[in-house]
């Protein structure tokens, strides 16, 4: 089951040593899927094949990519044909965040956000769609979060929350449009993951958040990577337009 041999993915913003990108990409190369590393931070991204083929020792293709440039992204999806003649699942991941208030944003903090985890995710989704909509098979994965659904404020800004937000809606409408094509858009919203952001908290801080987390704790990486590997299965082609919360309880719709 969940097996995705044969499949390609395409996971973005996965040069991140302790990031969910790359945990996610290990994943999917794990179940047989040859997985692109695609990520604006070069070094990243070799460091990241680095690991899947050490850990692995599946398909893998590196790509320095900026989702918020159309040529770059156009250029990505063109050498991913180049090398495997076909193009299953995107995840798109690739995010940034910025503290700060509304009183103190300027302009150019939301523009800045919303250019790579709203408008980067629609310039991924709509080249790589045009592809699976060919194949009439796709599955489309966008990392949402907890903040998008009820604020945030521990990392992010209003601006980080509006842009998660939209990813929602964004994915329900477009899962609605490609849904005959054999195509999914699916979301995730993660709560709190154990990534290095979170390990820079003070500990009182940090106790303060996991109190107010049922489950006790923060996230795992692979725990936000098994649902996207489920998601992108061919067993999942019934879930359409749905956000998965993985937030330990700290929120439920
Ligand atoms: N860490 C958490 O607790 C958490 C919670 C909820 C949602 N998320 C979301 O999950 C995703 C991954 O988060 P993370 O904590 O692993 O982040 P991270 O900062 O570790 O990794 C993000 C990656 O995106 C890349 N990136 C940034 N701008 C890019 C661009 N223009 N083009 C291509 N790549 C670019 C960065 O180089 C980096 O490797 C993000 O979308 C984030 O908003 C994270």
């Amino acid at each position: 089951m969940f097996e995705l041999t044969n499949r390609v993915a395409i996971v973005t913003g996965s040069g991140s040593a302790k990031g969910i990108g790359r945990e996610i990409a290990l994943t999917l190369s794990r179940q047989g899927a040859a997985v692109v590393i695609a990520d604006i931070n070069i070094e990243g991204v070799q460091d990241t094949v680095d690991v899947i083929k050490e850990e692995t020792g599946g398909q893998v293709l590196g790509v320095q990519l900026d989702v918020t440039s159309k040529e770059s992204v156009d250029a990505m999806v063109e050498v991913v044909l180049k090398e495997f003649g076909r193009l299953d699942i995107l995840v798109n991941n690739a995010g940034i965040s910025q503290k700060v208030t509304v009183e103190d944003m300027t302009l150019d903090d939301i523009k800045r956000i919303f250019n790579v985890n709203m408008f980067g995710l629609f310039l991924c989704s709509q080249a790589t769609a045009k592809v699976m909509k060919e194949q009439k098979y796709g599955r489309i994965i966008n990392l949402s979060s907890v903040s998008g659904k009820r604020g945030g404020g521990v990392f992010g800004g209003a601006h980080y929350s509006a842009s998660k937000a939209a990813v929602l809606g964004f994915s329900k409408n477009m899962a609605r449009e490609v849904a005959q094509d054999g195509i999914t858009v699916n979301s995730v919203a993660p709560g709190l993951i154990n990534t290095e952001i979170w390990k820079s908290l003070p500990k009182e801080q940090a106790d303060g958040i996991i109190a107010n987390i049922p489950a006790g704790r923060p996230g795992e990486t692979k725990e936000i990577a098994a649902t996207i590997a489920f998601l992108a299965s061919e067993e999942a082609a019934y879930i359409n337009g749905e956000d998965i919360d993985i937030n330990g309880g700290q929120h439920m719709d």
